[in-house]
């Protein structure tokens, strides 16, 4: 595949049905919760992308057998302790954080030690926050500042903790679970609602978890050392994926698309509130429940009116993965100023996205304000481009590659030339096929 992607003309009216690849968070978490199980466990419609490839990789490198077929995915799980491995085996999470956070709860008990890393990025961020809690655990971790390369080796008897997780991170709370799972007695996490993957899976499949939800905190207490029986999921598409979609269809005149079965899971669907409260026109239709997740179909429409928002902080967990394409071209082509606070968790993904939000804005002419992790963007509905923009150095944020092919597809400008297609390999390796489809032209 070509490296870079070059858009110099806007795309034209459309109106189509489309499907997006499985979500990745739950592709992710199936790989490593049916390496836990007892025998085979399938899934369909598994995401095809790099971060899950190295998931099944990794759980082979850790002595699980997979075998990948056309339209599923078998994983032969052997159970709590089924992990086998040599001592220093070096297992590599590649660009994901999700994998290489929630590996650490899964080798809680390895009784060999074993070597994360991770790609360039991936080594740029910071591990603290899942080796604090997965030190009360019990596990020994060896680590410069915190980042990979890592060495982890587990404990014999994982003792349940008690955490306080204040940084509504899914990825945190998901590795304490995984963990809990292998010690004898009750983890008791207390944290700030975030994505819930792990608990549905965990009901879905019987464990003994506990949710009370309170009004900025959630309790969740989970008993472990229970084995579990392999079973089978279909993975819904990925709202996150999605979303490049929506967008590109309320800015598309004349334009509507029909998404289907989509995961609208509630922790997941913050991007819909907020264009929603912008005058998207945006409707969910067909809403099922599947092993406790709420699937439905999205259908999107040009939408001609937007306007500004006051975005309140609270909904950020819901769209953690969407702000910056809800600023960077919804924000940025609304009517009036949109607001938003604490945005320090962009800090901390696949790049600086803060950041990364900031320099697009003023690289495209949109007025923009950041202090202390809070945005001011000054919208313009008759924002017009006519430069040549290019885009690259951005570590090969897969995010941050779709963002800018939707702006080149709906603001226009001369010529835009958009660095490393291979970054959609990581979440959705088939995003430009799909905006071709639609009648995109991208070179
Ligand atoms: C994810 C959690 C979020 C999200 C990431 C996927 C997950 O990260 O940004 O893309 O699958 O648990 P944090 O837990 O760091 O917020």
């Amino acid at each position: 595949m070509k490296k870079i992607a070059f858009i110099n003309e806007k795309i034209k009216e459309y109106n189509k049905k489309i499907y997006i690849p499985g979500d990745k968070s739950l592709s992710i978490r199936f790989v490593l919760i049916a390496s836990q199980a007892i025998g085979k466990s399938i899934a369909y419609n598994l995401l095809k992308s790099e971060d899950v490839m190295n998931a099944l990789k990794v759980i082979k490198k850790l002595g699980i057998n997979y075998r990948i077929k056309k339209n599923f995915c078998e994983i032969d799980g052997k159970g709590l302790d089924g992990f086998k491995f040599k001592n220093n085996t070096i297992i590599n999470a590649g660009n994901s954080g999700t994998l290489a956070r929630l590996i650490f709860g899964l080798l809680i008990n390895s009784k060999n030690s074993v070597i994360l890393k991770g790609d360039k990025s991936l080594s740029k961020r910071d591990f603290l926050r899942v080796i604090l809690p997965m030190k009360k655990f019990g596990q020994n971790i060896d680590s410069k500042n915190n980042k990979l390369p890592i060495k982890i080796k587990g404990t014999i008897y994982p003792t349940p903790i008690n955490y306080i997780e204040s940084k509504a991170s899914a990825q945190v709370k998901s590795c304490i679970l995984l963990a809990a799972m292998k010690t004898s007695g009750i983890t008791n996490i207390k944290c700030i609602p975030s994505r819930d993957h792990t608990e549905k899976l965990y009901k879905y499949l019987k464990l003994p978890i506990k949710i009370i939800k309170e009004k900025k905190f959630e309790l969740i207490s989970f008993k472990g050392t229970k084995n579990y029986k392999a079973f089978n999921y279909t993975i819904p598409g990925d709202i996150s994926s999605a979303s490049f979609f929506i967008v590109l269809t309320l800015l598309t005149e004349n334009s509507e698309i029909l998404i289907k079965n989509v995961n609208v899971n509630n922790s997941r669907t913050g991007i819909i509130d907020i264009l929603k409260k912008m005058n998207g026109r945006i409707k969910i239709k067909n809403k099922k429940i599947y092993k406790g997740e709420e699937i439905a179909d999205i259908e999107c429409k040009y939408s001609p009116n937007l306007k500004g928002i006051k975005i309140n902080s609270k909904i950020n967990s819901r769209v953690i993965d969407e702000l910056p394409l809800i600023f960077c071209l919804v924000c940025a082509k609304a009517k009036g100023v949109s607001y938003a606070k604490n945005l320090e968790g962009l800090r901390h993904k696949e790049q600086d996205r803060l950041k990364f939000v900031v320099k697009f804005l003023k690289m495209i002419g949109v007025k923009t304000i950041e202090k202390n992790n809070n945005l001011k963007i000054y919208g313009n509905p008759d924002l017009k481009l006519n430069r040549s923009y290019i885009i690259k150095n951005f570590m090969k944020d897969h995010r941050a590659f779709m963002l800018a092919c939707v702006a080149a597809l709906t603001l226009g400008g001369k010529k835009w030339i958009i660095h490393d297609i291979d970054s959609i390999n990581t979440s959705f390796p088939n995003f430009i096929s799909l905006l071709r489809n639609l009648g995109a032209k991208i070179h």
